[in-house]
C-alpha cells in the first residue's frame, strides 16, 4: 500500500468557517491523502458561530487533529513530510504572523515549517475593506513564495448557489495542491454566445 500524501489544513477567526469545512469534506473523498487539521482558539469560535459546529466535530472530519498549542506536534517540524498546507479561513492576525515568521502556535509554526520547507502554503484571508498591513502582509508572504487566494467569487462561471461558489474557490485551493477534484465546479473553457 502506497504512503498517503499529507496536507495540513489550518483554520483561524476569519468568516468563513465553510471553506475549511469544504476541504476537509472534499479530503475525506480522497483515500490517498492525510488531513492534519489544526483550528485556533478564534477558529473555533466561528466554526461554532458560522456551522453550528463543535471543534470535536470539524475534527473528526480530519484524518489527525492538532491542538493549536502543540507546538512538538508533526507538523511543527520540517522533518515530517507533507505537500503543503492551506490556510482556510485565515484571519489577518494569522496573516500577519505567517507574513513575520511568528511561530506563537502550531497552525502559525506549521506554516513558517511549510514555507522555509519551500513547500506549498495557500493562504486565503478574508477581510474587507484592506489596511496597508494586510495588503504588506499579502505581499511578504506572496515574496516567500506562499500563494495568496482571497476567496472571492467568478460570476461569470457555471456557479450559480451560494454553495456551488464555494466549491469552486475550494476546488481551486485544492488545485494549488495539486488535487484535481473533478465535480467540484466546471471548469472555465471560454465564452460560449
Ligand atoms: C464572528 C467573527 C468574525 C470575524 N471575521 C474576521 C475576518 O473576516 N477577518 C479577520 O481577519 N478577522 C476576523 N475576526 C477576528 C479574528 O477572529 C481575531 O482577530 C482573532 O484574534 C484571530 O485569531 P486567529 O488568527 O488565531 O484565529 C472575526 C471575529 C469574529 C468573532
Amino acid at each position: 500500500m502506497s504512503t498517503p500524501k499529507r496536507l495540513v489544513i489550518g483554520m483561524t477567526g476569519a468568516t468563513g468557517a465553510v471553506y475549511g469545512l469544504r476541504l476537509l469534506e472534499v479530503l475525506r473523498g480522497l483515500e490517498d491523502w492525510e488531513t492534519h487539521l489544526v483550528v485556533s482558539s478564534a477558529g473555533a469560535l466561528n466554526i461554532r458561530h458560522e456551522l453550528n459546529m463543535k471543534r470535536s466535530e470539524i475534527h473528526a472530519l480530519a484524518n489527525v487533529a492538532h491542538d493549536i498549542n502543540d507546538v512538538g506536534a508533526s507538523i511543527a517540524s520540517g522533518a515530517f513530510k507533507t505537500e503543503g498546507m492551506i490556510i482556510a479561513p485565515c484571519s489577518m492576525k494569522t496573516l500577519a504572523a505567517v507574513a513575520h515568521g511568528f511561530s506563537d502556535n502550531l497552525l502559525s509554526r506549521a506554516a513558517d515549517v511549510t514555507l522555509k520547507e519551500r513547500r506549498r502554503l495557500v493562504v486565503v484571508p478574508r477581510e474587507t475593506p484592506l489596511n496597508l498591513a494586510h495588503i504588506r502582509n499579502m505581499a511578504a508572504v506572496t515574496e516567500m513564495g506562499g500563494i495568496v487566494f482571497p476567496p472571492l467569487p467568478a460570476f461569470y462561471g457555471a456557479a450559480k448557489t451560494l454553495a456551488e461558489l464555494i466549491d469552486e474557490s475550494v476546488g481551486r485551493m485544492l488545485g494549488l495542491v495539486g488535487i484535481e477534484t473533478a465535480g467540484l465546479y466546471t471548469p472555465w473553457e471560454g465564452l460560449k454566445l
